[in-house]
């Protein structure tokens, strides 16, 4: 991302000259970071770009601490597993055991398409690397195999049960997917390693599918085969969940709906998918971004339909003119923007204006007081909405995708269609867009005193907002696809402390002791915001706690998903191996 900077490099955040705030770059990446489909997210990331803004000194301490960030977190029975996590950690058999088990995942291509067919059953052959690929997980992972109770759902929906003593325990839900990003044909030739290689060169393991996110679902399938070599017996039943069309919005995934019917509703402690930003320098201060919440979506159509006939003699507006004025009031009338506490985001601000090191005083101060002052609250919304990158974070979306409309050169266009996609905020809804763009369509209605209809979501019916004149022309809004913004997971309750104390203590006690050890450097973990959705869209029945987030760390955890030389850093799998080893134990220890 290119963005202005000043001579030193240190974006200015000053009252008289805010020029150079979109310098801020470092807070787009962030937020960009949780983009997109959990996936696209680490593309954008790249940890040596995201320090390049360096700000001023700090100010004075600031009040109203409200950063959820927590203390270290270790399961009881740490001691008892330690020489386990060891192995995993920093065993080379192990490692290089691992390597070969990632390599067999990544080298069955498991690509979803954009047109595969709804029905699953009726095309099996369409599916069957989904069978090679179960095969290939069974001979990997015996143990797991042996200890936990599969069930097969629409075909290559893949739910494991590991059974815990105590049935008064609410499950624990571990997520990944099985599909992939395919590989474009004309971008074969730039992979320097063979897109289903698997080549590993000592520190990197190539391939599509190592980041996004064979990675986590491998380590599932390693960290319960150890915790089983070990010794360890759950009182908590833990559920594993793999769906796979994740990468193809999941339609086919009928695993949650499965797991609801045998478990009941609000029946699982968390949910763990893929997601997050594992860890990043920020002015500073190292953070690691865990989703807590995602945007929603719509895709609204909004069309004119108007009498054609020869265009020797046109009227003054056209459909297609009409549409003109439409797409400009649209572009025109923004969405608002909120900084409120029901947003992820803006914890993220208040952990980086507590913790940050280097952050603008001035910067510091508004973030905090945002809540009691309102002049406070509109500059720090003035700076994150003059940042594209930072601005969808606090604000829903639009973006006009497809228009469509006219078909003869000599012929008055009957009918234009735009369709605009539009990400809905956590602090609106559905309708609350859709009324928007219904408003818009309006103002132009009568402009040009044609008619106006409405679907509104959820309805059926089409609803006659302007009558039509006769002859003149009709417009009608109407949803495509829609999708509530999710709720918002909370950050200050026990789930949250042993989910954000487990990732302090892999990466402080395991991963980095001796940077950490003995320091007051400390990993601040902090709840995010995801603008894509993933699979986690059709759990949202199972709990209130969902936890978007793959652990595993520097200097760049997951290295072109979705795109060209797709590479995951192999210490950072074996990171998110020792996270999942450790958070089963610490969940099962608690109760709830
Ligand atoms: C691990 O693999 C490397 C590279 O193939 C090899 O040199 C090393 O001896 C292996 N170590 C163990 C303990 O198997
Ligand atoms: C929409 O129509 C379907 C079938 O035509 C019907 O089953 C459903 O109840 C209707 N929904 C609403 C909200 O009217
Ligand atoms: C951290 O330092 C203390 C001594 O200050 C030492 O006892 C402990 O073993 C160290 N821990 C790690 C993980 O290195
Ligand atoms: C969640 O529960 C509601 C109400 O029981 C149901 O209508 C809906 O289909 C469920 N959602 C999913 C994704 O299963
Ligand atoms: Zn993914």
């Amino acid at each position: 991302m290119d963005s202005e900077k000043n001579s030193s490099g240190i974006p200015l955040y000053t009252r008289k000259n805010r020029k150079g705030l979109s310098s801020y770059a470092w807070l787009g990446f962030v937020l960009v970071a949780l983009v997109a489909s959990a996936t696209v997210l680490q593309q954008c990331y790249s940890p040596d770009r995201a320090i390049a803004g360096r700000l001023g000194k700090a100010g004075a301490a600031a009040a109203q601490p409200k950063c959820p960030s927590v203390g270290i977190h270790r399961p009881e029975t740490y001691d008892t597993y330690k020489k386990t996590l060891d192995k995993i950690m920093n065993d080379e058999g192990f490692r290089n055991e691992s390597v070969s088990k990632m390599q067999h995942a990544v080298r069955i291509d498991t690509s979803s398409f954009d047109d595969l067919p709804l029905d699953v059953g009726s095309n099996l052959p369409l599916f069957e690397h989904f069978d090679v690929f179960l095969d290939s997980l069974r001979k990997d992972f015996p143990l797991f195999h042996e200890h936990t109770e599969l069930h097969k759902v629409n075909h290559h929906g893949l739910v494991y049960i590991w059974q815990g003593s105590d049935e008064s325990l609410k499950p624990l839900l571990l997520m990944a997917h099985q599909d992939v990003v395919p590989i474009s044909e004309d971008s074969l030739a730039k992979w320097e390693h063979g897109p289903f290689s698997g080549d590993y060169d000592g520190k990197y393991l190539y391939g599509r599918g190592s980041g996004d996110c064979k990675n986590l679902l491998i380590s599932h399938f390693e960290a319960v085969e150890e915790l089983i070599k070990a010794g360890f017996k759950p009182k908590r039943t833990v559920v594993f969940s793999y769906g796979f069309d994740e990468e193809i919005l999941g339609p086919r995934n009928k695993n949650a709906e499965f797991i609801e019917e045998l478990y009941g509703a609000k029946s699982m402690y968390a949910v763990m998918d893929e997601g997050g930003v594992s860890m990043m320098e920020i002015s500073g201060t190292t953070m690691a971004v865990v989703g807590t919440g995602e945007k929603g979506y719509l895709d609204v159509s909004l069309s004119i339909q108007k009498k054609g006939g020869h265009s020797s003699v046109p009227q003054d507006h056209t459909a297609i003119g009409m549409m003109g004025s439409l797409i400009v009031e649209i572009e025109n009338d923004k969405f608002p923007t909120y900084f409120v506490e029901k947003n992820p985001t803006f914890y993220q601000y208040v952990c980086l204006a507590e913790h940050a090191v280097d952050i603008d005083p001035l910067l510091k101060q508004d973030i905090l007081n945002s809540q009691i002052d309102e002049q406070a609250n509109a500059n720090v919304r003035e700076f994150m909405n003059r940042d594209r990158f930072t601005s969808y974070a606090i604000k829903s979306t639009q973006a006009l995708d497809v228009i469509h409309g006219g078909v003869k050169y000599n012929a008055l266009p009957e009918f234009v269609e735009l369709v605009v996609n539009s990400r809905v905020a956590v602090e609106e809804s559905v309708t609350f867009a859709f009324k928007k763009f219904l408003k818009d369509a309006e103002t132009i209605a009568r402009q040009y005193n044609i008619g106006l209809s409405a679907q509104f979501p959820y309805s059926n019916g089409t609803e006659v907002v302007i009558l039509p004149a006769t002859d003149v022309g009709i417009m009608t809004v109407k949803p495509i696809t829609i999708l509530e913004p999710s709720p918002v997971t909370a950050a200050n309750d026990m789930h949250w402390k042993i989910f954000a104390g487990t990732a302090r203590h892999v990466y402080e006690e395991l991963a980095y002791p001796d940077r950490f050890n003995n320091s007051d450097e400390q990993v601040v973990v902090t709840p995010g915001l995801g603008t894509g959705n993933t699979d986690t869209k059709l759990y949202w029945n199972l709990t209130d706690h969902i936890y978007r987030y793959r652990p595993g760390v520097l200097p760049s955890v997951n290295g072109n998903s979705h795109g060209i030389n797709e590479y995951i850093e192999f210490d950072s799998h074996l990171q998110c191996i020792a996270f999942i080893f450790e958070y089963i134990q610490s969940v099962d220890e608690i109760q709830d």
